[in-house]
């Protein structure tokens, strides 16, 4: 192999001088993802604030930290930096009332719709925020390996892109999905959206189909699309959340296909969600056999680091790009809103017997 696969990056550095984290909701993410990751870095947590008083409190009991009573006391938190992880809708009811310059990571999706992300995107050059969205899938180590994999070349150049999922979501998990119009890509797909715009940059263009299915009442639990990025890359999702026949064929993975090698993701969180079985990254150079990367980190909880450093590293300027930044995560969500409106349109007829 022309690289040492140990030696791929797998972790976002921390930052040098951690500041102190405001948590505004205290919901299920915070509890299974956000804590955690901060606690097993070590980043300082200064409490956390919710509308409900009493899952603040619960919260910060089981995690040893504080409640705020109100938001104005969790803002005047000197140094802080904020972690939003509310409901969409709600990012605009908060971000209003953050100190202008302030640094701030929002739980994805950036608003529930396009028009959403944009008054978002608005607000945070108006306040001149420093502002990234939670799209950690990138961060996590598997995917930051195929990124450094990518940038020294050990995979040429990417022609082909196939996300695989083939497995059943508890769905029931999520109550608040019951009743949306957008499901599967606006809270689900969307991470693998964001994840190829970091491998391949924005496509063109998107045909896309989202359905839902017999088994339930959800708007879409199922989805495929296909990418236009140059003429000799195809880019495709598979996305079956309803494959309820065991585990045996049941299947979550990104195939990356260059023209000098390929890698394979495994997602396994997403097998047997929410336990979940190890993340799996493979690689292989034209001509070799295939060798399984070990990896550093998990996508949960451990990716949440990498969102929580790059953005408080580019807010002390140890790093030069914030990759979720509210602008480059607007791109995500113009994506997201492109295969909604293809998913809307007919498909070229086809021709009936003459
Ligand atoms: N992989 C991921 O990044 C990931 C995974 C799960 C959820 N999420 C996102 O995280 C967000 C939260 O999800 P969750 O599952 O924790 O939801 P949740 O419903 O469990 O928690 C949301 C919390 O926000 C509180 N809240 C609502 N409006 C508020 C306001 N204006 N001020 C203060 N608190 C307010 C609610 O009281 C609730 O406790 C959602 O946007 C979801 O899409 C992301």
């Amino acid at each position: 192999m022309s690289i040492d696969p140990s030696t791929l990056q797998q972790a976002w550095p921390l930052p040098s001088t951690p500041r102190p984290i405001v948590i505004i909701g205290a919901g299920g993410i915070v509890n299974d993802a956000h804590l955690p990751a901060y606690r097993l870095a070590g980043l300082p947590v200064a409490g956390v604030y919710d509308l409900d008083a009493g899952k603040a409190a619960a919260l910060a009991e089981r995690w040893q930290t504080r409640a705020f009573a109100t938001l104005d006391a969790a803002i005047a938190t000197p140094g802080a930096v904020y972690d939003l992880a509310l409901p969409p809708a709600a990012h605009l009811d908060v971000l209003p009332k953050l100190p202008d310059g302030a640094a701030v990571l929002l739980q994805k999706p950036m608003g529930r719709t396009l028009a959403e992300a944009t008054a978002i995107l608005k607000l945070a050059r108006d306040k001149r925020l420093i502002a990234a969205v939670n799209f950690q899938l990138r961060y996590s180590a598997m995917m930051l390996a195929v990124a450094d994999a990518l940038r020294r070349g050990a995979l040429g150049r990417l022609i082909d892109v196939e996300v695989h999922l083939n497995l059943v979501t508890p769905w029931h998990l999520f109550p608040f999905l019951k009743g949306m119009e957008r499901v599967e890509i606006a809270v689900h797909s969307i991470h693998y959206l964001d994840t190829i715009r970091a491998m391949l940059g924005n496509p063109t263009g998107v045909h896309a189909r989202t359905l839902g299915h017999p088994s339930t009442d959800l708007a879409q639990t199922r989805t495929s699309a296909l990418f236009d990025f140059a003429p000799d890359q195809r880019v495709t999702f598979s996305i079956n959340h309803n494959h309820d026949f065991g585990r045996k064929f049941q299947d979550a993975s990104f195939r990356f296909e260059g023209t000098d090698g390929a890698a394979l993701v495994k997602l396994g969180l997403l097998l047997n969600y929410p336990e979940g079985e190890p993340d799996e990254l493979w690689i292989v150079e034209k001509g070799g056999d295939w060798v399984q990367v070990p990896l550093a980190g998990k996508w949960f909880p451990h990716a949440f680091i990498g969102t929580m450093s790059n953005l408080q590293r580019f807010a002390a300027g140890e790093d030069s790009v914030l990759m979720t930044a509210v602008e480059d995560a607007w791109h995500t969500m113009a994506l997201a809103e492109a295969a909604f409106e293809s998913a809307a349109r007919p498909a070229t007829p086809v021709k009936a017997a003459p």
